[in-house]
């Protein structure tokens, strides 16, 4: 055990006397902050070594603390959020811009709020009032999915509040609103096919199917989730080269010397949830380069580990 496991009221305490502390939610740890503190937001930033120019997502607990944040909340809005939350879900709102700290909102006029699926961080939310988190990985890294993860970016020392492993293990999908109809800006936990069947439209999936200029989500610009080694797309069948396969259970990788598995493809939501971790375990094995299994269906979960794959991926 570390010693910088803290508890509920520890972390209340830190949290209410300006600090950050790392908190669990059902998708990612997250970096958190009181969404009234702007101190606190700014070394979020300094920690992560985030852009400036990338947002952060508002964490609530109850719809009051919505209807507080943001400016106008549509009816449609409200629909999906009563079905999905709390839950994996982000929706982009018009922010009360005096509520919302510019730093927070990275200068935009929205805020993306969710109401994160985590009894530990929906106790502290009751006390403290909403946080502002982004996910508790350095800049560019993979998201981190348990406390050692966090540990192993941000130090041993660093507060965490220990809330288990994350149970989806892949961030929140965001939904961006234009005039009657959603878009997704962000896939992730919640599939565009979950999303469409309740809303009766298929959502068109922005920025990285259709980009789109700026990008509704200014975080897409960058490379994300990605370890240290080159990752090599693999699209047909595996021929040896790199020496090291990142792949499926069930599937011939004979010819590599080692093989991550990812999970078995008929359990897709474990592939998501075990992704970061393995992302995470090339970089400590000091894997260069791996070749990446890439044959598989796109859709539901899958779509989202394509995606991951390709920004991991790309430089
Ligand atoms: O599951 C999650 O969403 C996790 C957990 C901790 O809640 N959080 C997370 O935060 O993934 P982060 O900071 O890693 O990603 C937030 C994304 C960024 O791509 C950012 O650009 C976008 O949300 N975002 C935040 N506020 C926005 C806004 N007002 N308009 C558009 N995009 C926004
Ligand atoms: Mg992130």
């Amino acid at each position: 055990m570390s010693a910088m496991r803290i508890s509920l009221e520890k972390a209340a305490e830190l949290l209410l006397s300006d600090r950050v502390v790392a908190i669990p939610t059902e998708t990612v740890y997250g970096l958190g902050a009181l969404v009234s503190s702007p101190s606190a937001i700014k070394e979020i930033f300094r920690l992560k070594k985030r852009p400036v120019d990338n947002p952060l997502i508002v964490h609530i607990a109850t719809m009051d603390q919505l209807k507080d944040l943001a400016k106008e909340i549509s009816e449609e809005s409200l629909l999906v959020a009563g079905h999905f939350w709390p839950g994996p879900l982000t929706i982009i709102f018009p922010a009360d811009c005096k509520k919302v700290p510019e730093m927070a909102r990275a200068g935009l006029p929205s805020v993306a709020i969710r109401m994160p699926n985590h009894p530990l961080t929906y106790q502290l939310i009751q006390i403290t009032g909403p946080l502002v988190a982004p996910s508790a990985n350095l800049s560019g890294r993979p998201s981190s999915t348990c406390r050692e993860h966090v540990e192993e970016d941000f130090s041993l020392e660093f507060p965490v509040l220990d809330g288990g492993p994350c149970t989806q293990g892949v961030e929140s999908t965001i939904l961006h609103q234009r005039e009657d109809h959603f878009e997704i800006a962000r896939l992730g936990a919640i599939t565009q096919e979950e999303l469409s069947d309740f809303l009766g439209y298929s959502l068109p999936i922005k920025d990285q199917e259709t980009p789109s200029f700026p990008p509704i989500c200014p975080g897409q610009h960058y490379r994300h989730y990605a370890p240290q080694a080159k990752l090599i797309l693999g699209k047909g069948p595996y021929l040896g080269e790199p020496k090291v396969v990142l792949g499926f259970q069930g599937r011939d990788y004979h010819l590599a010397e080692k093989v991550f598995l990812l999970g078995d493809l008929n359990q897709p939501k474990e592939i998501l949830h075990n992704l970061y971790t393995i992302l995470r375990k090339l970089d400590q094995e000091k894997v260069t380069s791996i070749w990446v299994d890439f044959d598989f269906s796109k859709q539901g979960p899958l779509r989202t580990l394509s995606e991951r794959i390709l920004r991991a991926s790309s430089s």
